[in-house]
């Protein structure tokens, strides 16, 4: 590993040990954790590596081979407020684990993420790389659930991100071959087995070349764009509402939602109208795995794909092209935005006997809309995998 030889380079001895995070897709369920819907999903064979020694002076001492700045603070003065740069998740993590658990011992490391941002949800990679790092170092082994709900903590509370738990939850929970179907709202969830009868697949990434934007805050508005329209519905229907922050759609029927949408301003109706389709879609979803037809779980990815560009209206132009690509090329069996949408990759479920023709028909389309990207723009192959071994 490049992170392992970075780390002797810097500190003339071996890591400790090398820690491992997949990336996650989320194929059906988008944009609906934040407001306690259902998901599915599956952790990749790419991920996020963490070379590391403890260090026994409390100090974290961190660079990324994807960034420039290195990062140091003491495990008992991390700064109340977030820097504004790439550590930022990994100081929240030392603040919220330092919360629940006496920390004696820091860390050096050196982080390595194995394909470009944006999409794969490297963010909570990252994080539960390092907490699991940091844990070890510090001999803590808090469960599966307490951890998902301290790296989803540092994503809201430190990074301020109104994200849900998908990302954490199918880095954890996932096992190869296996489709983790989660229910956000009490985190019950199911590891629904490939049936052997079901046509094989891959997981296509097909990365758009645009890793970065400022369309972040965007996310955040369309979160509070779903809340509005849970307050009004249940206030037009005389559902007893309490706190804002802490209303969800999911508080709100479906009948309710039909009953009333109408006097919802159009781009609340539309974000709600995205996360009410995606439910069914979702429970479909899953019942379509179940029974092994992976053509029609691709359909309900592709109709996913499609909510999210027109009722949850996100997506940029590059993204909008790859999807369009998608659509048309044969042997995909469906796909989308991988992740928040604003930016990074779309993601496809394949059929491997076409892997060669969709690399190729997909580059040359994608290509020729964005030539100035040709030599950023990359696809990779990925197989599913288990989640993150704690
Ligand atoms: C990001 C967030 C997740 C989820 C997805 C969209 O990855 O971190 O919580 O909302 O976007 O489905």
């Amino acid at each position: 590993m490049l992170c392992e030889q970075h780390f002797f380079e810097l500190y003339k001895r071996e890591p400790q040990d090398v820690a491992f995070c997949p990336y996650r897709i989320c194929p059906i369920g988008a944009h609906s954790d934040h407001q306690y819907g259902k998901v599915t999903g599956l952790a990749i064979d790419k991920g996020i590596y963490l070379a590391y020694s403890p260090k026994q002076n409390g100090i974290v001492e961190l660079c990324s081979l994807q960034f420039d700045k290195r990062a140091q603070w003491h495990i008992a003065g991390v700064p109340a407020v977030k820097q504004d740069d790439w550590a930022d998740y990994l100081r929240g993590a030392t603040l919220e684990l330092g919360r629940r658990y006496p920390l004696s011992k820091g860390l050096s490391g050196v982080i390595e993420g194995t394909l470009p941002i944006g999409g794969l949800s490297s963010s909570a990679a990252v994080t539960l790389v390092f907490l699991k790092a940091l844990c070890a170092v510090n001999n803590i082994s808090p469960e599966p659930l307490e951890i998902i709900r301290m790296a989803v903590t540092v994503e809201n509370s430190y990074v301020g991100v109104s994200s849900g738990k998908l990302d954490q939850s199918c880095e954890i929970f996932c096992r190869k071959d296996k489709l983790l179907y989660l229910d956000t709202m009490d985190d019950s969830y199911e590891l629904i087995p490939a049936p052997s009868g079901m046509k094989p697949y891959e997981i296509a990434i097909f990365f758009s070349g645009v890793e970065r934007t400022l369309a972040g805050s965007k996310f955040n508005m369309r979160v509070d764009e779903c809340r509005s329209a849970a307050y009004a519905l249940k206030a037009f229907s005389g559902i007893e509402y309490g706190k804002f922050g802490e209303t969800h759609l999911r508080d709100v029927p479906v009948e309710v939602f039909e009953q009333y949408k109408d006097r919802l301003p159009e781009s609340w109706r539309k974000r709600a109208g995205h996360w009410y389709s995606e439910f069914d879609r979702v429970k479909k979803g899953a019942e379509a795995w179940r029974k092994g037809d992976i053509e029609e779980y691709g359909r309900l990815s592709f109709a996913s794909g499609w909510s999210s560009i027109y009722n949850w209206e996100t997506g940029s132009d590059e993204l909008k092209t790859l999807y369009d690509i998608m659509t048309r090329t044969e042997g995909i069996y469906g796909g989308r935005f991988s992740g928040a949408g604003f930016k990074g990759c779309c993601m496809a479920l394949i059929d491997p006997a076409f892997r060669e023709s969709i690399q190729a028909k997909v580059e040359a389309g994608y290509i020729a809309a964005f030539p100035a990207l040709k030599d950023k723009y990359r696809s990779v192959i990925c197989q599913s995998a288990d989640g993150i071994i704690l």
